[in-house]
């Protein structure tokens, strides 16, 4: 099939705008809030090598498939595969990533309306000469009520799609731009303040040494998920945002800068987290808690930490919402392409069907804890299969789609813009997306499975 050409879609108008608005997707809760509390459930340093094989070994190949399929399709998620693959089932690979997005946006706006909680608990001061023990039981009191942590996720939701109805470029470019260096300079700040509490080398050692026994299938498991959320993959959030990049931009190149932004963000947050961890001595295997119980404890012990704190927290609440838009983004794509429907109408729908799934994961902190599936309350099963089943999944299938379904011409025509860029990598792609990438993700998903 011969190239596609842009047919007057909306797009990012500049190379750093489509670095930014990816590195938005993928900068977000994900490295700051998950990152470190899936560390310090799967006992630390060997976990942490586990993910780095995994974000280079699968996940750069998955983002960059997904930004080639989106970019060759022009398309959203869905209408992609429809396009590239006529009448072939493939679409349901678009189908998975749009259940996945209503999945992932439910829960992760419970998350970030936490931290909007967090703004205002620091700007009225309120950790102020709190022990540990004393910010832990905020959180506590905070989170498991029905009524704030309510408001502040569909305070977040509505910020969400208000970013979403007023379009692509004008939207997520100008937000994605500015901001994110600030949020890196903060976390260097509370990196060097966490290395500096006393007993801080103790959670370098967890975070650093790897203890292999502590690895089994469960942990190989929750690194491929961890990685795949963090860079926004194996759902169709790349492969929309890679339908608005030009055709002259580097799509290699995007995907390697991306990934290795993201991930030193979330190395850069468990230097941040971990000292202060074992320095307070928190468990670090608290569980979604682990940075609300710690953070405010950093700033306690600094100079300016009042102001850093309110300001870390809003940089916090922004990532996560350069994050959010991009899921909501994959299906409200869908809606206005495939269905025909206005971005208003589109983004007005999604929104209200995932803050109302959202709400579910909200209250299972509290008065829906009791309400368990297999042992997991509402937010924990959504987590667990949108991110350790659906991702990887997803991302499963769009290797194979690539890999083996794409015609090789038409995979490197993509990645050298037409043969105007040169890529040696081209052969150990290619081989690693027929071979190494579908067999690691395979043995790993259906291995925790018990499939095999
Ligand atoms: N990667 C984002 C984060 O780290 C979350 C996110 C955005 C995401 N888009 C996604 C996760 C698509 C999975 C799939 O916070």
């Amino acid at each position: 099939m011969s190239s596609i050409e842009n047919e007057g879609r909306d797009g990012f108008s500049s190379r750093f705008g489509i670095i930014c608005a990816a590195a938005g997707s993928a900068i977000g809760l994900g490295n700051i809030w998950r990152f470190p509390y899936i560390v310090g459930e799967s006992g630390g340093g060997a976990f942490l090598l586990i993910y780095l094989g995994f974000i280079l070994l699968l996940g750069i190949p998955v983002m960059l498939s997904e930004f080639v399929i989106g970019r060759r399709a022009q398309r959203n998620a869905l209408g992609s595969f429809k396009r590239l693959a006529p009448g072939k089932p493939w679409y349901l690979v678009g189908v998975m990533g749009i259940v996945a997005a209503f999945m992932i946006l439910a829960f992760y706006s419970t998350i970030a309306g936490w931290t909007l909680e967090y703004i205002v608990k620091s700007l009225t001061n309120s950790f102020s000469g709190k022990s540990p023990d004393q910010i832990a039981l905020m959180f506590d009191n905070f989170h498991t009520q029905a009524l704030w942590p309510l408001v502040w996720q569909l305070v977040f939701m509505f910020m969400t799609a208000w970013i979403i109805v007023s379009g692509v470029k004008k939207g997520i470019e100008k937000y994605a731009k500015v901001l994110m260096p600030f949020l890196v300079i903060l976390l260097i700040i509370m990196a060097v303040r966490s290395l500096t509490l006393p007993g801080a080398g103790e959670g370098l050692a967890f975070l650093f040494r790897p203890d292999f026994s502590a690895i089994d299938s469960n942990v190989l498991l929750a690194a491929l998920g961890q990685a795949f959320f963090s860079l926004s993959i194996g759902m169709g959030t790349l492969i929309t945002y890679g339908s608005y990049i030009r055709k002259d931009n580097k799509l290699g190149n995007i995907a390697v800068e991306v990934s290795v932004a993201d991930t030193l963000i979330a190395l850069l947050a468990g230097v941040a987290i971990f000292p202060a961890v074992f320095a307070f001595q928190v468990d670090p295997a608290g569980g979604p808690g682990l940075i609300f119980n710690v953070l405010p404890g950093i700033f306690q012990q600094m100079p300016g930490g009042y102001f850093f704190g309110v300001i870390f927290f809003i940089l916090l609440a922004i990532a996560a919402l350069t994050s959010s838009i991009s899921i909501l983004e994959v299906i409200v794509a869908y809606l206005t392409e495939e269905l025909s429907m206005t971005r208003r109408k589109a983004t007005v729908m999604a929104t209200s069907a995932a803050a109302f799934v959202g709400m579910f994961c909200t209250l299972s902190f509290g008065a829906l804890e009791g309400f368990t599936i297999s042992g997991l309350h509402v937010f924990d099963l959504l987590d667990f299969t949108a991110s350790n089943l659906l991702l990887p999944l997803g991302g499963l299938m769009i290797v194979l789609f690539v890999g083996w379904y794409m015609k090789g011409v038409d995979v490197k025509d993509e990645i050298t813009n037409g043969g105007v860029v040169r890529a040696r990598f081209t052969g150990a792609l290619r081989f690693i997306l027929r071979f190494v990438a579908p067999v690691a993700i395979a043995v790993v998903l259906f291995d925790s499975l018990g499939i095999i």
